[in-house]
């Protein structure tokens, strides 16, 4: 039986916010797509832990947790996992669930939304924010910033914010024992109020925003208790509705390279990232110094980021993005079971020109994996980046947003 979808009544959707849908395919697929794609409107996307942390254009919980359901059963697969959104909902669907990105703050933000943690954990990790204020005020008292986060840092913080938030990931940066997964819970709490805590416009716009208002001291230690039983309260209901019996399998690892030990896999449903869109690890500049993270990955093998594409431009960019694809698609498709189904959920890009669309790109990237295209559903999505209004057909902006349906092509 179909499990009921119990996201409660609330906010706005995130993407896919309904317009028009173009089907292509195998009807009864399409048609599943379509609804997965279109949330009903008291489907919360910040139910559960989903509301945690920013992720720039994370996928609609309600649409991961129906494309799981739809899908073949059995262990879920998300390469390019961002914030954890499948991972999370393959949990509640009771799948075991192999999940990578090349960003490490991604796999600290999935890690922090995926545990099941017992009251009596989730009490102590309150308890400890509470204490790790007072030693971080303790740590920096008549101390100066460390020199080298001073020197990239200071420029994004207002001084008292840069202080707090640089003395809670050194209180936090170094436990071992049984209390070392409360402090990197707490250090992901803190990373998800370092942006608003920094001079940095938005998640996902990694300029200084000129009407800056200045962050006054004890701001970021209450901004970060609050956080932290905020997502107490939320790992509660993430508790009571994970169904899956072991916790996920989350890696530090490029989509087109995975282990070999990835396991048989029944379904990948993920989201690569929309070519030109997004620039992923400039986004999450701010973390990783004070978080003490690598980015080195992230840098060096991010697929389709703005950075690449306004440098290459747009013919190389669709090349680029058409090649990762096909990698990816044909490095899990060596763990696929002979059933099984890739479903990606993907917007169309954007060039220096104008719009990339984005469905003839997976197609071509499908047909070099061996995969073919089961069944797709496209449909307009609100007006964003500097190509508005330059290609009519499709969204305001001619930008549309696409649910396509993979199978191996001997099963197409
Ligand atoms: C659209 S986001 C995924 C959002 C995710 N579905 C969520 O709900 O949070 C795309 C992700 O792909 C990741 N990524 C980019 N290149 C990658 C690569 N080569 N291998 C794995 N992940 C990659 C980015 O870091 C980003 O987190």
């Amino acid at each position: 039986m179909k499990r009921q979808r119990t996201h409660a009544p609330g906010r706005r959707a995130l993407s896919n916010v309904g317009g028009r849908a173009r089907l292509a395919g195998d009807p009864a697929v399409a048609k599943a797509l379509a609804s997965a794609a279109r949330p009903p409107g008291k489907a919360d996307p910040r139910a559960l832990t989903h509301g945690f942390h920013a992720w720039p254009a994370r996928m609609h919980p309600f649409t991961a947790g129906a494309l799981i359901d739809e899908g073949p059963p059995g262990v879920v697969a998300d390469p390019f996992m961002g914030g954890g959104t499948v991972v999370v909902e393959a949990l509640v669907a009771g799948r075991a669930v192999v999940a990578a990105d090349v960003n490490p703050v991604a796999l600290e933000v999935a890690w922090a939304r995926t545990r099941r943690w017992s009251g009596e954990r989730r009490a102590a990790l309150v308890a400890r924010a509470h204490l790790a204020v007072e030693a971080a005020r303790r740590f920096r008292h008549g101390k100066r910033v460390d020199d080298a986060i001073w020197k990239t840092e200071s420029e994004w913080f207002d001084p008292p914010a840069l202080a707090e938030a640089w003395s809670l990931a050194e209180v936090l940066g170094h436990t071992e024992g049984p209390d070392a997964d409360l402090d990197r819970m707490l250090r992901v709490c803190l990373s998800s109020v370092l942006v608003k805590a920094s001079k940095q416009v938005s998640d996902s716009v990694p300029v200084k925003d000129a009407e800056h208002a200045w962050t006054p001291a004890r701001r970021v230690e209450d901004w970060f208790v609050a956080k932290a039983e905020e997502h107490a309260g939320a790992l509660a209901a993430l508790h009571r509705a994970i169904r899956a019996e072991g916790p996920p399998r989350l890696l530090l690892a490029d989509a087109r390279r995975p282990p070999d030990d990835v396991g048989p896999v029944a379904h990948v449903v993920t989201s690569p990232p929309y070519p030109g869109v997004y620039d992923y690890a400039a986004h999450h500049e701010r973390r990783y110094a004070l978080l003490g993270l690598d980015a080195g990955l992230a840098r060096s093998a991010e697929v389709g980021a703005r950075r690449s594409v306004r440098v290459v431009g747009r013919a190389d960019a669709e090349r680029h993005y058409v090649n990762d694809i096909a990698a990816f698609l044909a490095a899990w498709g060596r763990h696929l079971e002979p059933r099984g189904r890739v479903t990606l959920v993907v917007g169309d890009g954007q060039a220096p020109d104008g719009p990339i669309p984005t469905l003839p790109l997976i197609a071509a990237a499908a047909r070099e994996a061996g995969f073919g295209v089961l069944a797709s559903v496209s449909q307009p999505r609100p007006a964003f980046g500097p190509g508005r209004g330059k290609r009519p057909p499709g969204g305001r902006d001619g930008k549309e947003e696409h649910v396509i349906a993979l199978t191996p092509a001997a099963a197409t």
